[in-house]
Order: C-alpha cells, then sequence, then structure tokens
C-alpha cells in the first residue's frame, strides 16, 4: 500500500504516486492501493494523524497488503510507531531506493556504494533510538543495562564496518582517478549522460555506440558508470561516453554522498547530455531536480545541451528536431529532439556533440532564440547560424 503525504508548499508531492509505484514495482512490489493525506506538519509520532493510521489499517486488512510504503522520509520513530499501530512492515522512499539500489549493484564499486550507504542509514536509526533509550531511562546509575550495551556494540560494529567500506571504495577511486588521468592525458573529449531515472539514458547510450548497457522500464537499472568510446566522423575521431546513474527525487543526502564516485563521471565531464523524457508530465520538475544535484556534484558550470527523448511519444511532433533552450535566466542551451528508441534525431545530436568537441565549443545563438513548447504546434524560430543546430525538418 502506498501512502503520500500532502504537507502544502515547499514540500515535494506527486498526487498521483506514479513514480512511488513505479519504485515499487522496480523493487519487486506490487501495488494494491494508494492513500493520500493531508496535513499542515506531520505528527512527531506518526507521521499522519492517528485517524488517517486507522484508516490504513482499515485498508491494510481489506486488501491483504504486506507493507506499507510512505512517499516521504519518515523518522525512525515513526517508522517503528506506524509499524505498530498499522501490524505490518512500514517503509519510506529512502528505504525503498535504497533495497533497488541493493539488488541492482553490480560491479564490486556499485556494491561497495550501495553498502555504505545501507549502513549510514542503519546507524542514523541506531544512533537515535540509543538516544532515545538515554532520555527515557535517564540518571547515572541506570546507564549500562544489557539493551544499551547490545546497541553500544552494533553502533560500534557499524561503524568499523563503514569505516573498512569507505578505505576499500577510497582505492577504487583511486584506480578511477589514474584511469579519468589518463583520459585526460589522451586529450579524449568526455561527454557523460546524465537525466532523471527512467529518462532514457541508456537507451541512448546503446544507439549512440551501439554497445549493450542495460535498459528496462525499470527505475536505476543502471547503477554502475559505463564508459565507451564514440568515433564521430565529422570530428575524424572519438569521444568518450558515459552512462551514469540516474537521479531522483529527494535522492537522500547519504546515498548522493555514497555514489559520489560515480557521480564523479559526470562531474569530471567536457560536456553532459542531460536527457528527459520529453513526454513525461513531470518533465520541469525532473530538469529542476537534476539540476539541483548537478549543483550539489559541482557540475553546473559544465555545458550542457538538453536531450530530449523519446519524441515518438510526443503528438504532436515538435517541428524542428534542434532548437534552443533557455536552462537558467539567459543561459540558452542547444536542445534536440531525438528518440533513442527509434533512432531518430540521433544526427543533430552526434552534430551537436561534434560542435561541442570543436575547438570553437557550442556558440550560443546571437539573438535571444525563442524556446519552443514540445507540444506546440507553431513553427520553430530556430536561430540557426551554425551547421550543427540549425532547425531540421519534422520527422513526419
Ligand atoms: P535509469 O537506469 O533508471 O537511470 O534509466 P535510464 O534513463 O537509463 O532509462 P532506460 O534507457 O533504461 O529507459 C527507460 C525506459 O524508457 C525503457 O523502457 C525504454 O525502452 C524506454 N525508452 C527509452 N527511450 C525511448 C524512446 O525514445 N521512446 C520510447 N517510447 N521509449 C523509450
Amino acid at each position: 500500500m502506498l501512502v503520500g503525504v500532502d504537507l502544502g508548499s515547499g514540500h515535494s508531492f506527486d498526487p498521483t504516486l506514479d513514480e512511488l509505484a513505479l519504485l515499487a514495482e522496480s523493487a519487486g512490489d506490487d501495488t494494491v492501493a494508494r492513500v493520500i493525506a493531508r496535513r499542515k506538519a506531520p505528527d512527531p509520532a506518526l507521521f499522519i494523524g492517528s485517524g488517517k493510521a486507522d484508516e490504513i489499517k482499515e485498508l491494510v486488512l481489506v486488501h491483504r497488503a504486506d507493507g506499507v510504503i510512505f512517499d516521504q522520509a519518515l523518522s525512525p520513530a515513526q517508522q517503528r510507531n506506524l509499524e505498530r499501530h498499522i501490524g505490518v512492515p512500514v517503509a519510506d522512499r529512502t528505504a525503498l531506493i535504497l533495497e533497488i539500489f541493493a539488488q541492482r549493484a553490480k560491479s564490486h564499486e556499485g556494491k561497495l556504494q550501495v553498502e555504505l550507504a545501507r549502513l549510514q542509514y542503519l546507524a542514523t536509526r541506531l544512533v537515535r533510538r540509543w538516544s532515545h533509550l538515554e532520555r527515557q531511562r535517564g540518571g547515572v546509575g541506570h546507564r549500562g543495562g544489557p539493551g544499551e550495551a547490545q546497541i553500544e556494540l552494533d553502533r560500534r560494529m557499524i561503524g568499523e564496518r563503514i569505516k573498512s567500506v569507505k578505505a576499500r571504495l577510497d582505492k577504487v577511486k583511486r584506480q578511477r582517478g589514474t584511469q579519468r588521468r589518463a583520459r585526460e592525458k589522451s586529450g579524449t573529449f568526455r561527454v557523460s549522460l546524465v537525466g532523471y531515472t527512467n529518462a532514457g539514458k541508456s537507451t541512448l547510450f546503446n544507439a549512440l555506440v551501439k554497445a549493450r548497457a542495460y535498459a528496462a522500464d525499470q527505475l536505476f537499472a543502471t547503477l554502475d558508470t559505463t564508459t565507451r568510446s564514440l568515433y564521430l566522423e565529422a570530428l575524424g575521431g572519438s569521444v568518450s561516453l558515459s552512462d551514469t546513474v540516474g537521479f531522483i527525487r529527494d535522492l537522500p543526502h547519504k546515498l548522493v554522498e555514497a555514489f559520489q564516485a560515480t557521480l564523479q563521471e559526470a562531474a569530471d565531464a567536457d560536456l553532459l547530455l542531460h536527457v528527459v523524457d520529453a513526454a513525461s508530465p513531470g518533465l520541469q520538475e525532473q530538469r529542476d531536480e537534476v539540476e539541483r544535484v548537478l549543483a550539489e556534484i559541482g557540475a553546473q558550470d559544465i555545458p550542457q545541451v538538453l536531450v530530449y527523448n523519446k519524441l515518438d511519444r510526443l503528438d504532436p511532433p515538435p517541428r524542428a528536431l534542434s532548437d534552443w533552450a533557455e536552462r537558467s535566466p539567459g543561459v540558452w542551451v542547444p536542445r534536440v529532439f531525438v528518440s533513442a528508441l527509434q533512432g531518430l534525431g540521433l544526427d543533430a545530436l552526434r552534430g551537436v556533440i561534434v560542435q561541442a568537441a570543436s575547438p570553437e565549443g557550442l556558440i550560443p545563438p546571437p539573438l535571444s532564440p525563442r524556446s519552443v513548447d514540445p507540444t506546440s504546434a507553431e513553427p520553430v524560430d530556430s536561430p540557426a547560424q551554425n551547421g550543427s543546430t540549425r532547425a531540421l525538418p519534422s520527422p513526419t
């Protein structure tokens, strides 16, 4: 059973719970019911009100649900209280994302990163439970009971384990650094695919380099960075192309930290291909979220191309396959419409990559271009002052 809580403006809230359902499905769960609650502020004990908790308990019985997943982050106490109140396991979005990451990690590095994130998640829970117990018992004389000793032991073991995983990750990072320096020395132009999860990065990666990175209608199908050489005839040489982990709203901070090594690939790129699902109703929020994570990893100033993927699902289709879009106020970036699945628009995209890799780099339009609503039937006014971004005929 999925639960979303609307806490008003300033808090992320998805009234459809579609993304959470897709996350749950990616983790191997079936959604039997969705519940929406509204509150001015979260209840400290239950997150939702006790009336709503009773309602969920009823629904759990009716639908014979095995567990409840909240779209928002729960505190350890809220999670425990809810489990006690409802009578089935309760998880939050963070736990669900961690679960998916744990299932997907394939490489040594990926597995280490997931383990680190899980341990850190667990550590905060134990620490809080510990301080809660401390408060409850109080007084010096009551210290050191067996329960507390066990928790302290667990906490120390988790701390030790975190240290050892971090040391192993550091080693992998150093190796990756050596590989990166070798690539830098060879002067290879580095292109990284970034984008919201499920935008189609892996499909585009495959279409461009004809490799077989794992692409599936699941969130976070790709966890490990894959890098391949992409030959561009117009450039008379190759660039390196990397596929990276998908970004997602409320990506837990600790996870971003744990995945720093993977995300570093994006932060070190010469060009970012920001892939968006052009057919998604949440397109703008997803674009914003990716920009936020890019800023968090220090990649906000890297030249960017917006790749509007899933062109085949746009109705009506855009009138030109390339134009310019405003990335932030006054900052214009090339935008290319593609269908990674059907191989549409890939030449226009290759053209923009060639332009970016050329000594002049991407040349912004001289006049303020008109951004185009992809669903609008109006003709596109493309600035078209260089070959790579010339408006192309509509695919229809
Ligand atoms: P993560 O690994 O979660 O970050 O996903 P991703 O961005 O790598 O997406 P992926 O390539 O796995 O594609 C997600 C889903 O979108 C798959 O079901 C693809 O078949 C589908 N898809 C990708 N590109 C297109 C496209 O151009 N058109 C359509 N209709 N579907 C596409």
